[in-house]
């Protein structure tokens, strides 16, 4: 399984924020947002990641992360030229989708347990698997239908009165014919290229699986000013809870055997005094 963080897009809503750094690089808490669901990547043992990114926004994560080998990764950059949607992504990462399934990960996209997904990496089979949410405002996001046995029978993007609870959180994972599904779509409404009619098409053959997250996960969106200080909120409480930082990706590669505890003590010893290097030292015993 391959992995691509989408990390473009025009960050409006967090407008003066994103006037000089894109969203993604935004702190939640004590990290870059891109930290999380990278975090989450390496956690469920993806280890060949492309990030996509505007342009202007490229040279400051090349500088954030570098070859990916800090975090016993691979990780090649692309540029997405206009926000013309999500679906785009697997046009741009076309050559390094290849053969393979892939995640696509939002990079906005706070989920602070990977677990869900490390299951579903294990368990994939091919097809299509989306997450559902439960939550309070579905019309805000792309909304699946589910019927009673837990199957999904439609998809709305942004519908007015959404037909159920379940909204789709930015995380997905696809067999290696999404390519040529991307490549055969025409943009929608939005005049974007929607995710939601790439996995209406996986419907549509059949081959779309929908994991219902288990109530209480925290699964957070991060757009808007208030938005991303509730998520920075919710990151400490729950960091603080179970007493080990989330979304730390040199401690999510030590822990999977993906970097020496040597190459980990030498990534710390590299930074400034700071909190997080000194979580890294501790970690090591
Ligand atoms: P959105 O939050 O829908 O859009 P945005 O980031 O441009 O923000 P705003 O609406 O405030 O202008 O995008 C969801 C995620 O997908 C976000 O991480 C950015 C990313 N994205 C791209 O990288 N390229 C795209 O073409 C689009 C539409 C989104």
């Amino acid at each position: 399984m391959r992995g691509i963080l989408l990390a473009g897009g025009a960050g409006s809503r967090l407008y003066p924020l994103t006037l000089v750094a894109s969203k993604q690089l935004q702190p939640v808490y004590d990290k870059p947002m891109v930290y999380y669901p990278l975090t989450n990547l390496i956690e469920s043992g993806i280890r060949e990641i492309c990030l996509i990114s505007t342009p202007a926004d490229l040279p400051r994560f090349r500088e954030l992360l570098g070859d990916g080998s800090r975090f016993g990764v691979r990780l090649e950059y692309r540029e997405q030229a206009r926000p013309d949607g999500i679906a785009q992504a697997f046009r741009i990462a076309a050559d390094f989708v290849g053969d393979d399934p892939v995640v696509l990960i939002l990079g906005d996209n706070l989920l602070l347990d990977s677990e869900p997904l490390r299951e579903s990496v294990r368990r994939f089979a091919g097809g299509a698997t989306v997450f559902g949410l439960s939550v309070p405002d579905p019309e805000r996001y792309g909304v699946v239908e589910l019927d009673s046995a837990g199957n999904p029978v439609a998809l709305e993007e942004k519908p007015l009165n959404p037909r159920s609870e379940w909204a789709v959180p930015g995380i997905y994972l696809y067999d290696a014919s999404v390519v040529e599904i991307a490549r055969g779509m025409r943009p929608g409404p939005r005049g974007e290229l929607e995710i939601t009619d790439v996995n209406r098409e996986y419907l549509r053959r059949g081959q779309l699986t929908v994991r219902r997250l288990p109530p209480g996960t925290l699964c957070l969106d991060a757009g808007t000013s208030s938005s991303l200080h509730e998520a920075s909120v919710a990151v400490q409480k729950a960091e603080e809870a179970r007493g080990i930082r989330i979304g730390c990706p040199e401690l999510a590669a030590f822990r999977s055997g993906w970097i020496t505890r040597e190459t980990m003590a030498a990534v710390a010893a590299g930074m400034p005094r700071c909190e997080y290097r000194t979580h890294l030292e501790k970690s090591l015993g």
